[in-house]
């Protein structure tokens, strides 16, 4: 298995063995006497975060930290010489002076591709656009491995904005690596998944389109609500006509099966009441500790501290 100093721009760059053996290393690390963590010490993470986050780079930066390292980067363009007009490659071609690997987000499909072609030292894609967000997928699996025990075999529904959300782009490759996923996406016509990863997925798994959440929620394993992407809308009245489309509620989950598991990428704005966070079927907080754990493994895994 070789992690050491790869790229992470895309799930569809990483074969099932693979995301396995990331799920592996998680759990491990997950079992782990936290002193031990000191394999990353002497090397520097940078973060370059051209959008809003707080989950992505908090989780990534805490990550490095805990395995030893350090970390240096911005989380807000307006402070570093792009605010002067400086290119996304001539920012990647100064910031890979100081670092051992560099955690890229950025508004543009295609950007971290592009930063990986100027970069000498590994790029991972926390979010590039509408179109991915690998580490998310892997942190989405972990948490579906952790809670159900497994992946191959279930029924997994993912709702709300399909179209813009990248989370869903990555985990819908991710889980047709699986055998037998049943995938139900659930969202308004103007929302509906891309062609091209409903292409690139349909014969590789059952998968089949809804509009209404009730039509399918008894028959789910694991719900993957998400945010409506506001601010990826070309027409903000688009938006408009259908935010809070969704919303789950204590009175949702009655059609629900007993086990199923609500996840979120978060943040969510809407679609879950919270009221519904002390129910057992929400993971959302949990998934997002199970994303430290998941970006200590990519980390530990890319530098070559395991
Ligand atoms: C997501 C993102 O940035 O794509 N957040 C995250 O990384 N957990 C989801 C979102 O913004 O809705």
């Amino acid at each position: 298995m070789n992690f050491k100093y790869r790229d992470i721009i895309s799930i569809k760059d990483f074969s099932r063995e693979e995301v396995d053996y990331l799920i592996k290393t998680a759990d491990r690390i997950a079992s782990m006497d936290k002193r031990r963590y000191t394999v990353l010490s002497s090397q520097i993470l940078g973060t370059v975060f051209f959008e809003p986050s707080t989950r992505t780079r908090l989780s990534f930066e805490a990550a490095m930290r805990r395995l030893g390292g350090d970390v240096i980067g911005f989380g807000e363009p307006g402070m570093s010489s792009v605010k002067k007009g400086e290119t996304l490659a001539d920012t990647i071609r100064v910031v890979e002076n100081y670092v051992d690997a560099i955690v890229l987000r950025h508004p543009l499909e295609g950007s971290a591709r592009m930063a990986a072609d100027f970069a000498s030292i590994p790029i991972i894609n926390a979010g590039s656009g509408a179109e991915e967000h690998p580490t998310q997928a892997f942190l989405d699996l972990f948490t579906i491995f952790k809670e159900k025990g497994k992946i191959s075999g279930l029924t997994v529904g993912l709702l709300g904005d399909l179209r813009y959300g990248r989370t869903v782009h990555s985990l819908t490759y991710a889980l047709s690596l699986y055998d037998d996923v049943t995938l139900y996406l659930i969202s308004p016509e103007e929302l509906k998944i891309r062609k091209e990863v409903f292409n690139t997925i349909k014969n590789k798994m059952k998968v089949q389109e809804f509009v209404k959440l009730e039509d399918v929620l008894p028959k789910l394993d694991v719900l993957y609500a998400t945010r409506i992407q506001k601010e990826r809308f070309p027409d903000i009245s688009e938006y408009e006509k259908i935010k809070g489309i969704y919303n789950i509620n204590l009175e949702t989950l009655k059609n629900a099966k007993e086990d199923l598991i609500l996840m979120h990428p978060l943040p969510r704005v809407d679609e879950i009441s919270p009221e519904v966070d002390q129910t057992r079927h929400a993971v959302y907080f949990k998934q997002a500790k199970y994303g430290l754990i998941m970006r200590m493994a990519i980390l530990g895994l890319v530098l070559g501290g395991f």
